[in-house]
């Protein structure tokens, strides 16, 4: 994909250049444009060096190519970070004084833009009312994480780390709607605390895992639903059992039967769209995500909004349904789209028919879905869904043996966790 990086003129420049590599070891071609500023805290060298292209932030450079036009119109997706101040207010009132404020002007494509500055410049309204006007012009402008800020002072203004941009700004290049911050509730959602809570020590400390649970509840009228079995149980063992494993757990929780687990944060949702916002939007600073949940393939095509009645001539009403996204195969491609060291889990409730039995239909869904591992479990009426027990089969796409797990879902989390953290020791750190 053509990408253009701009580049705003704060110290978080520097970490521009990791989502740069970022990009570039994921096959795109970038050209980078540095604001003036942006060049006193990293040079035009470096931007060249690893982008592979020439750099200028120049309108009267490489004149005959129409370069202020033809850079904005040619890239499929333009970044923006750090984004200033200064540069989003240029950017709001559609300034043109600059290679970069031109080619925002051309954008023919999808723009996402990280902020970076101190808090109070941040909050001020002057900035607030700039965000909002490129919000409402469909920019992407993302919330700055929290933190430590350049001196000793910290609070909302720190630049998102770049893979969290990286994945942001591929989720946002591939249609997904990227809500504004992992923090951000995700529209439809409620958030039951703030932001994920550290974890203990244990194998996962220091690591985010994200996992879903529960069964999703697809609309048809105001009262009534498209729902399955899903307790939630199982994932909620999987929560505590990462969270007792020392890492940070989001729990993205659709419908459950039982209590979401101290120490976790909790996105709430309802339906496959919006778990597929929460998934994404999790994933993009997640070491591990689990799939969990039970999600509806198909949700009604046309949501009534008032209850669906019996009609007086006697006929039965149809539903039509449409395909749900596969979450799971889409968070595989963003990860692979990324390159990313992150390893993915999925469930798998199977039952054997005449043509093949359990096993083999698992191992075909693993070669579908791509992820590292699947964790697969027989399911019938009273088996499994809403029980207390479990026994499942873990497959990894390495190809190693499948590993049995059985006992309490508590047991059965427990050596999930154990296999996800045999997984991530395993893999070769990168580069
Ligand atoms: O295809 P199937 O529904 O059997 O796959 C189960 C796995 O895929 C689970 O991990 C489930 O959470 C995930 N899934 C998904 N998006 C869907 C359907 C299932 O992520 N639309």
């Amino acid at each position: 994909m053509r990408i253009v990086l701009g580049v705003g003129g704060g110290i978080a420049a520097y970490k521009v250049a990791s989502l740069l590599r970022l990009f570039t070891e994921a096959g795109h071609d970038v050209t980078v444009i540095p604001t003036e500023a942006a060049t006193r805290f990293v040079g035009v060298a470096t931007w060249e060096a690893l982008s592979g292209h020439p750099v200028s932030n120049s309108v009267f450079d490489e004149v005959h190519t129409v370069n202020h036009v033809r850079l904005g119109h040619e890239a499929e997706l333009i970044v923006v970070a750090p984004a200033t101040a200064d540069l989003l207010a240029r950017a709001a009132s559609g300034q043109a004084n600059d290679l970069l404020t031109n080619t925002l002007l051309m954008a023919g494509g999808p723009v996402l833009m990280a902020p970076a500055m101190h808090t109070e410049m941040w909050q001020h309204a002057a900035t607030q009312a700039n965000v909002e006007t490129l919000r409402s012009r469909g920019v992407t402008v993302l919330e700055p994480a929290s933190g430590r800020l350049t001196g000793a002072d910290s609070g909302p203004g720190r630049l998102p780390e770049p893979e969290a941009i990286f994945a942001a700004a591929l989720a946002l290049a591939g249609g997904a709607e990227v809500p504004d911050s992992p923090d951000t509730p995700v529209p439809g959602a409620s958030s039951q605390s703030g932001a994920p809570l550290a974890g203990a020590a244990g194998p996962l400390s220091g690591l985010t895992v994200t996992i879903s649970a529960g069964g999703t509840r697809e609309p048809l009228d105001p009262v009534r639903y498209l729902g399955n079995r899903s307790s939630g149980k199982q994932g909620v063992a999987l929560a505590a059992a990462a969270r007792d494993a020392g890492a940070r757990v989001r729990l993205l929780a659709a419908h459950m039967d039982v209590q979401a687990p101290a120490g976790v944060d909790v996105v709430r949702v309802e339906t496959a769209l919006e778990l597929r916002e929460a998934a994404l939007h999790a994933a993009a600073d997640s070491d591990v995500v689990i799939m969990a949940a039970a999600v509806a393939d198909f949700r009604p095509a046309d949501v009534s909004g008032t209850k669906i009645k019996k009609r007086d001539d006697g006929a039965d009403p149809v539903i039509s349904l449409v395909r749900n996204p596969d979450i799971l195969r889409e968070l595989v491609e963003i990860r692979d789209a990324a390159a990313r060291n992150q390893l993915i889990v999925g469930f798998a409730a199977e039952t054997g028919d005449a043509d093949g039995d359990v096993l083999e239909y698992a191992q075909a869904k693993l070669r579908r879905k791509a992820c590292d591992l699947l964790v697969v479990n027989q399911v019938g009426k009273d088996q499994v869904f809403g029980q207390d027990s479990n026994s499942v089969v873990i497959l990894a796409r390495s190809g190693s043996e499948p590993q049995e797990a059985s006992g309490s879902k508590s047991d059965v989390a427990a050596a999930v966790i154990d296999r996800v953290s045999a997984e991530l020791s395993r893999a070769v750190p990168p580069a």
